[in-house]
């Protein structure tokens, strides 16, 4: 970028964005043009292979000749009908509660989502709680917002809602009232922590008691492989606390662009003010509803045959190459491995080690509100990559972590 053209605009441009924050470094950012990483442990992203492009190019035929005109004007705010119902259907079969569609926004992916929910309720300076460590995603989308963010440890059985209340409590003595909890309830990036029964409860106890919202992200709660699902906090919760949001990206594409917003009736026109975009995809929205209509719980279902066989092929790769020396987490579903690097290890040194070796990971900063801590744990998704690449490049960094210590 031509720095000296950039600035000519500073005069011009919103307190938003000139917000700055800490970007810590990524692992991606250490590859040249020239040389791109063979193997991809770094971003969340669905596996290439199980795309359904068949079945897309039947349901994108079925669109123009069922819909026509409809499916090519602009759309309802909330989003296309077709999808709303069907959000609900797989809520019921999937998460076991009742929702209705006016429960339900459409949304350009779960991050738009996220985004909706911080226009509903931040302006700069207000007090958010978020998981540390937490999604580096949501933590700039909410960096967006001006929010001050504290982030609370977790344990085995998620967010520690013990330093949850702690806050709430600090907050209210400084006559502040926290505005959301934002939680990743299931197999949560990075650490791949499910929050158990009991937490959720609790959580939805304080969000009553400290008159707060807590903010549900689902991403990845249909993609389990092992243990039993937990019921979900706005499936529980009887007091109108939760903002939930889901998405497509992981169990049909993220190139769609489409997930979702789940609130309390009484609040869902007040988000839909937000949507100010002619309707968020209607097209792609009917390509996507016609598809998973019929091929969507057996399509989730062979989802969880192929990530289940890459979790379990790189956590056995793991274990072979670091043994005890590193703790390494062992999700119950999603897409990533949080790892804490045996004691000594150089971080930078690895980095550039795994460079060499053209592995990409995330570094473990790049989770942590504060941009620094978690110095010691690197995240690898195991999604992408094929489980040929997943052996020969853990087997590699396994090497680089040896060597970096
Ligand atoms: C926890 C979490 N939330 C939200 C998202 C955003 O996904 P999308 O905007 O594609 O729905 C991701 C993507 O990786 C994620 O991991």
């Amino acid at each position: 970028m031509d720095i000296a053209a950039a600035a000519r605009y500073e005069s011009l441009l919103s307190r938003r964005a000139s917000l700055t924050f800490p970007s810590p470094r990524l692992s991606r950012a250490a590859f040249s043009e020239a040389q791109s990483p063979r193997y991809l442990f770094a971003g969340g992203f669905p596996d290439p292979g199980s795309f359904p492009y068949q079945e897309l190019i039947e349901a994108t035929r079925e669109v123009m000749e069922h819909e026509g005109a409809q499916a090519l004007v602009y759309g309802h705010p909330l989003g296309y009908m077709g999808l709303r119902e069907l959000v609900c259907e797989k809520t019921r079969r999937l998460e076991g509660f009742e929702i209705s569609v006016d429960n339900v926004l459409i949304t350009n992916g779960s991050s738009h989502a996220l985004a909706l929910a911080c226009d509903l309720l931040l302006d700069p300076g207000d007090v958010i709680l978020t998981e540390a460590p937490t999604f580096s995603g949501s933590l700039n989308t909410f960096r967006r917002y001006g929010p001050e963010i504290i982030g609370i440890p977790l344990d085995t059985e998620g967010i520690r809602t013990d330093l949850v209340e702690d806050q709430l409590k600090m907050a209210a003595r400084r006559g502040q009232k926290v505005k959301f909890i934002y939680t990743i309830v299931n197999f949560q990036n990075p650490t791949g922590v499910t929050m158990s029964l009991r937490r959720r409860h609790e959580l939805l106890a304080l969000a009553e008691r400290y008159d707060t919202i807590v903010l549900e992200d689902d991403a990845y709660g249909e993609l389990r492989y092992s243990g039993e699902p937990v019921l979900s906090l706005f499936g529980l919760d009887r007091a109108g606390r939760v903002l939930r949001t889901g998405t497509l990206s992981k169990i049909l594409a993220a190139g769609v662009r489409l997930g979702w917003i789940l609130a309390p009736k009484e609040l869902l026109p007040r988000i839909a003010q937000f949507k100010t975009d002619g309707g968020t995809n209607p097209y792609v929205s009917r390509v996507a509803t016609y598809y998973l209509r019929r091929h969507m719980y057996d399509h989730i279902e062979v989802l969880r045959s192929i990530y289940r066989q890459k979790r379990d092929v790189m956590l056995e790769r793991l274990y072979a190459g670091l043994g005890s020396d590193a703790e390494i987490s062992h999700p119950d579903g999603g897409f990533f491995i949080w790892i804490r690097l045996p004691e000594g290890t150089d971080p930078e040194r690895l980095l550039a080690l795994a460079t060499e070796r053209r592995i990409a990971y995330v570094p473990g900063p790049a989770f942590f509100p504060n941009g620094q801590d978690g110095t010691d744990y690197i995240r690898l998704a195991f999604s992408w990559a094929s489980l040929d690449e997943i052996r020969q490049g853990v087997d590699l960094l396994c090497e680089a972590i040896r060597e970096a210590r």
